[in-house]
């Protein structure tokens, strides 16, 4: 089923792109371009990114980072 008329993106094609790590419309539309021409699909993929089509955003809502934290750097002190 088409999400993206205007791409001719599928539901299965979001739900890929949000299993390679894509969690907003944004991160959507930039790997296919779908939601960058009319609009009218944003609304269809906000709800199935809302429906745990994303893994990180179950990670996060179970309480873990989404993204790793980096290392503290300790600096050296000012002379
Ligand atoms: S239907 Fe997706 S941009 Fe038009």
């Amino acid at each position: 089923m088409f999400v993206c008329s205007c791409f001719g993106v599928t539901e299965a094609q979001v739900k890929q792109h949000a299993a390679d790590g894509a969690c907003t419309p944004r991160q959507i539309a930039s790997a296919c371009k779908a939601g960058t021409d009319c609009g009218g699909c944003v609304r269809r993929i906000q709800a199935l990114l809302g429906r745990g089509a994303c893994p990180r955003r179950e990670l996060v809502e179970q309480g873990e980072a989404a993204v790793a934290l980096a290392p503290r750097v300790e600096l050296p002190e000012a002379a």
